[in-house]
């Protein structure tokens, strides 16, 4: 683990996606432990309002709110960031210190979205990716603003599909979920370089590890199922990687390196591909034109 200085974040607000449940659920609950303001997204009101309870029985005093939204459509990630934004105004406050894009799906079919996308891409890319552009005013008018985005391990040994982003014409599960695990470390690296060195806003790309989630019983039936099933009993449990994204929140000395790929506390060298240039800017102009935005 990095030695560091450290950020005081019980007057930080932060803002989780996928807060219902794994690691996200664990971050909100670790983060309130720690006194910060925290904004919760989820899925939808039901899961939202259990999630709340949860956290407010083994918190009484949270800061904690919920906030309820289908990431798979580019509207409800406008209309949440519209949300979000009033709710950080009605506290008085002009500022979002971190934005936390933990939510991901996996779907065994090829599932099409509101504005006709893929579903993973959507949920997984464009709504991180919608959400930071939409939110980084707000971002920028903190002094340490941070955007985490949960990437994988599973980001290595592939590549993007340029002639068929959304999988139209074949679709695998695996394959997709690993093209949006690349394009959240291509995001965070081609975000940094566009927001400049100077910038009080830095992006990361955490790796937690093997969870033991349901993260694959979700969207999935047969041998999918089957597989994850068995694989998630490997994993750790899901609030090991959110203490270190909580270290990372808290850790004031990793805004200033040039480190964007984090696991176990420890800057770790992401792809090789993911490093390059060319599909950084692709990818991020594709973004752009898909969620219908030109960004900087
Ligand atoms: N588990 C692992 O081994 C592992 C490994 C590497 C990376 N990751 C990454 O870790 C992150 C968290 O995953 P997890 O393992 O903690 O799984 P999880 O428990 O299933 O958490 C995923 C979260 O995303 C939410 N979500 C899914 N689709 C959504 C949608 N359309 N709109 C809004 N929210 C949606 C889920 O909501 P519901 O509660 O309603 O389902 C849930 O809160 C993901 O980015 C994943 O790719 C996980």
């Amino acid at each position: 683990m990095f030695m560091c200085r450290k950020y005081n974040i019980s007057e930080a607000t932060v803002v989780v996606t996928g807060a219902t449940s794994g690691i996200g659920f664990e971050t909100v609950l670790n983060l309130t432990k720690k006194g910060a303001f925290v904004i919760g997204v989820g899925r939808t009101q039901e899961r939202c309002d259990k999630a709340l309870e949860k956290i407010i029985e083994r918190t009484p005093d949270a800061k904690v709110c919920y906030t309820a939204a289908d990431l798979s459509s580019l509207r409800q990630v406008r209309d949440l960031s519209a949300r979000i934004k009033s709710i950080v105004r009605e506290t008085g406050n002009e500022k979002i210190d971190v934005l936390v894009n933990n939510a991901a799906a996996v779907s065994n079919w090829y599932v099409s979205t509101e504005e006709g996308l893929e579903l993973q891409f959507a949920v997984n890319h464009l709504a991180p990716f919608l959400l930071t552009y939409e939110l980084m005013p707000l971002i920028k008018n903190s002094d340490v603003g941070k955007v985490i985005t949960v990437s994988s391990g599973s980001h290595y040994r592939t590549r993007m599909r340029w002639k068929d982003i959304l999988m139209r014409k074949h679709y695998n599960c695996l394959s997709a979920y690993k093209q949006t695990k690349l394009a959240n470390v291509l995001f965070s690296t081609e975000l940094n370089r566009r927001l400049g060195p100077s910038s009080k806003v830095r992006a990361f790309a955490f790796d937690p590890g093997l969870v033991n989630t349901d993260i694959g019983l979700k969207g999935t039936a047969g041998i999918t199922k089957w597989v994850w099933q068995k694989r998630k009993n490997k994993g750790i449990s899901p609030d090991i990687p959110a203490s270190a994204i909580v270290w990372l929140i808290e850790n004031a000395d990793i805004q200033n390196t040039n480190h964007v790929y984090w696991k176990d506390c420890k800057p770790k060298a992401p792809s090789r591909y993911s490093q390059r240039e060319d599909a950084a800017r692709r990818l991020w102009e594709i973004s752009e034109r898909l969620c219908g935005l030109k960004w900087f």
